[in-house]
């Protein structure tokens, strides 16, 4: 489906109401709802959002087929880095333990060996994303916070590249959506419904929301955040001491 790209003189609610999901974009950047007819680039003024980087993610969230542009784009580094890490603390605090809450329940109407093996799938795919996501906040955001400070010249002294690069991240830098697809395909193929379906079904879509919403995370982290800090990397090179 070719759908629409989202531009700066669109108006926020219109794009609210041809994709609600985008509710959780505008949450994670402190977007407060009640903006009346006003466009995405008067409410990402107003809220001191670079109006290039939302737009950006906004795409990226609503269009698999959109193809981000970033160019050197440097500053809008901190809006990305804002938008990643909260949506790692949705998906750490609000998302992942509400499935898992889910499955527990379903494990227990179920009374079938098979479904113990769901949750021990399921608490063990939790410490992989937790293990990943930990590692971004700790390692990677912090180098890329670093050497944006260089950029704007508020640290000169040593350069961060010196310990770590970017390409170190994007080398291993996983899919962490890939898993829920045999969950979600344990849950729909192979495991007979002896059970009512609603807690089954509550499972699966809050699967199939987490999948997408991580899919396009990945995607920004994949595709935008990595080429961006690439250039920025490349800029600062030959300018800075490496000791
Ligand atoms: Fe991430
Ligand atoms: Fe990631």
């Amino acid at each position: 489906m070719d759908l629409k790209i989202i531009a700066a003189n669109d108006i926020l609610a219109n794009v609210i109401h041809s994709n609600y999901r985008v509710l959780v974009v505008l949450d994670r950047m402190g977007i407060k709802l009640g903006f009346d007819n006003k466009t995405i680039e008067q409410i990402t003024r107003e809220n001191n959002i670079n109006t290039g980087a939302f737009l950006i993610i906004l795409n990226i969230f609503c269009n698999n087929n959109y193809i981000p542009d970033v160019g050197k784009n440097f500053e809008f580094i901190p809006d990305f880095l804002r938008y990643l890490k909260s949506s790692h603390h949705y998906f750490l605090n609000e998302k992942i333990p509400a499935i898992q809450q889910n499955i527990h329940k379903l494990v227990y109407h179920l009374h079938d060996s098979r479904t113990d093996l769901v949750e021990s799938f399921y608490n063990k795919y939790i410490e992989e994303v937790t293990e990943h996501m930990d590692y971004e906040n700790e390692t990677v955001f912090p180098y890329i916070e670093d050497i944006y400070d260089v950029f704007l010249k508020k640290s000169t002294i040593s350069s961060p590249m010196a310990e770590y690069d970017i390409s170190i991240y994007g080398e291993h830098h996983d899919d962490i959506e890939d898993v829920l697809k045999d969950l979600k395909n344990i849950l729909i193929r192979h495991l007979p419904q002896k059970e009512q379906g609603k807690t089954r079904r509550i499972v699966l879509q809050q699967l199939f929301e987490l999948e997408s919403d991580l899919y396009s995370h990945t995607r920004i982290e994949d595709e935008v955040l990595i080429p961006l800090v690439k250039e920025l990397e490349n800029d600062l090179r030959p300018l800075i001491s490496m000791t």
